[in-house]
């Protein structure tokens, strides 16, 4: 019963932590809706892999794109970057494409066992797509997720995209050095010049920070757009 009531309070702390939150965000962005952001966000608090604060950015690069954007996430998982990255999107051809292998899958030595176990937690006897499918129509989404079902590194190949036509890619699928690699050398091609890459997990000790440091010396980005947690953006040059 003790155990039962520190939990509670323990939900209840992190409620009034987050409204405290985006009703700061709120006020620092008041041009943005944040209304989809706080159901987004609120829904999956308990099952997220990321901060609020890294959310929020994702959320207002976002925002912040052209009517009828094209944005492109790689590695999905259940939903929660690919919600947020299309709900605030504007104008009836704007798509978010989830590219992910929707099989709890991934080359990292470790992760395979960690998504399956997270997967475990949240819905079991149901797949990766089966969740990712209900969390985008619990938000209305269908119309503007596609999902491209594969290993990123074959997928580039299946999207509906030309060259130099996105306006921001989010790259979030495998961590070790070679995939983010290969994620940079096939999604990066996407974008427009003056498009965003965005990248999660750079600060860490997998291979996102070696990857990214190679597209920089590269001369690949025109400006850094910000740092939030460990989501950092680029405008592509
Ligand atoms: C960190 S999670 C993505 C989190 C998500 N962006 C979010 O904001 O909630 C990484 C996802 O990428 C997938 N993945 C890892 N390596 C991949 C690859 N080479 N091709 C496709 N998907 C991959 C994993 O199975 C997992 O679903």
């Amino acid at each position: 019963m003790f155990k039962g009531w520190r939990m509670k309070r323990k939900v209840e702390r992190r409620r009034r932590d987050f409204a405290r939150k985006v009703d700061g965000l709120e006020k620092a962005y008041p041009t943005i809706d944040w209304k989809p952001f706080r159901d987004i966000t609120g829904f999956f608090a308990d099952r997220s892999l990321s901060s609020v604060e890294e959310q929020a950015f994702l959320y207002r690069l976002a925002a912040a794109a052209p009517a009828d954007a094209q944005v492109i996430e790689i590695g999905s998982w259940l939903g929660q970057g690919t919600c947020t990255l299309a709900a605030p999107l504007r104008g009836n051809a704007a798509r978010c494409y989830a590219v992910d292998a929707f099989a709890c899958w991934s080359d990292t030595p470790g992760e395979n066992a960690h998504y399956r176990r997270l997967l475990d937690q949240v819905s079991p006897g149901r797949s990766q797509l089966q969740i990712f499918e209900a969390h985008v129509a619990r938000f209305g989404l269908e119309k503007r997720i596609q999902v491209v079902q594969g290993d990123s590194r074959q997928a580039a190949g299946r999207l509906p995209l030309k060259p130099a036509s996105a306006d921001l890619v989010f790259i979030d699928g495998g961590h070790d050095l070679e995939t983010v690699r290969l994620d940079v050398a096939n999604y990066l091609p996407f974008l427009k010049p003056g498009g965003v890459a965005a990248f999660h997990d750079f600060s860490s000790t997998c291979g996102v920070p070696e990857a990214l440091w190679e597209a920089i010396r590269a001369g690949t980005f025109a400006d850094l757009l910000g740092i939030h947690g460990s989501l950092i953006a680029f405008r592509k040059a």
